[in-house]
């Protein structure tokens, strides 16, 4: 079998033509322009690299975009204060703190000073709470992204086995929630997971959400399943003519030997990874509409 590819591009780019036009619609409607605030510590060259993507995506589906960058030593508190302010700021529908945070912060705290109700990244205890007893949330992006493909790609989820590969609180964790919503049958897989090719072989549905450079095999894979793979690694790929380092981008899965067995596959690049920044997009769009009490767009969230 070969699998098909699901373009999670092409996807993204359809989530921000809805966006797009529901933005548009607000303006014209309501006078109402949905803002997001970007708060980045330190200079991880990668959160920059995200940082700037997210802002440019902000401003071409129309919305405000703000950008915080705070030097690598900010004092806790001088952090604090600024997510007070942007929580008061009826401008900001939505607040993004990109993580890691350098290691002197404490980023459970930092999370947990947003508001619930302006908490984009669905990382906030209220919303991990909600999420896990079935109440309206904001929903993590990643996860967000990935449930959005497969309801695309299936139709109904309910009655699928399920495994998820990671058990981190951005991926695993919501993912194996929005799985559970979908009435899937779900299975977290983690290190210390015994025979973890036997459990994955189980699975109509594989997230692979581990960080660990194409380390699910084809031969892992029960034939037709579906596999999103949510890794981005950068591995050595030899070196250029003039000496200098390769390098190349891969998922966590072993897109040869898995699509040759799989029903459809989730690419890297090219797959989840646009269909975050698409979310969090529509995350703000959703904070904003429930800021003003107005009707949220259908298929934007779940
Ligand atoms: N760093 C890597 N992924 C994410 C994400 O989804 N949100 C935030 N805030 N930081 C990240």
């Amino acid at each position: 079998m070969t699998a098909t590819i699901i373009d999670g591009k092409a996807f993204a780019a359809s989530v921000r033509e809805k966006v797009q036009a529901h933005v548009a619609h607000l303006k014209a409607s309501h006078g109402i322009v949905p803002g997001l605030a970007v708060v980045l510590v330190g200079e991880d060259p990668a959160s920059q690299v995200y940082v700037r993507s997210k802002g440019k995506q902000t401003v071409e589906v129309g919305m405000k975009s703000v950008e915080h960058k705070l030097d690598a030593d900010t004092a806790e508190a001088d952090l604090l204060a600024m997510i007070k302010d942007l929580n008061a700021d009826d401008s900001i529908h939505g607040i993004l703190v990109q993580l890691p945070l350098p290691g002197h912060l404490n980023e459970d705290l930092v999370i947990n000073a947003i508001e619930p109700a302006k908490d984009v990244d669905g990382f906030h205890i209220s919303n991990v709470g909600l999420l896990g007893t079935g109440q309206k949330s904001m929903v993590p992006c990643t996860p967000l992204g990935c449930l959005m493909m497969l309801r695309a790609h299936h139709g109904s989820l309910s009655g699928l086995d399920a495994v998820i590969i990671g058990r981190s609180n951005i991926v695993g964790k919501p993912m194996a929630q929005l799985l559970l919503g979908d009435s899937c049958t779900v299975t977290i897989a983690h290190s210390r997971t015994k025979d973890l090719p036997d459990v994955v072989r189980r699975a109509d549905i594989v997230v692979a959400a581990v960080g660990r450079a194409e380390m699910v095999l084809g031969d892992w894979i029960k034939p037709g399943a579906t596999v999103v793979d949510v890794g981005i690694n950068r591995i050595d790929a030899g070196t250029k003519e003039d000496g200098s380092q390769k390098t190349r981008l891969v998922g966590d899965v072993d897109f040869a030997s898995v699509s040759a067995v799989a029903g459809a596959v989730t690419p890297v690049p090219g797959g989840v990874g646009p269909m975050t920044i698409a979310c969090l997009l529509a995350n703000t769009l959703t904070a904003c509409c429930r800021a003003n009490s107005i009707a949220e767009p259908e298929g934007l969230t779940v």
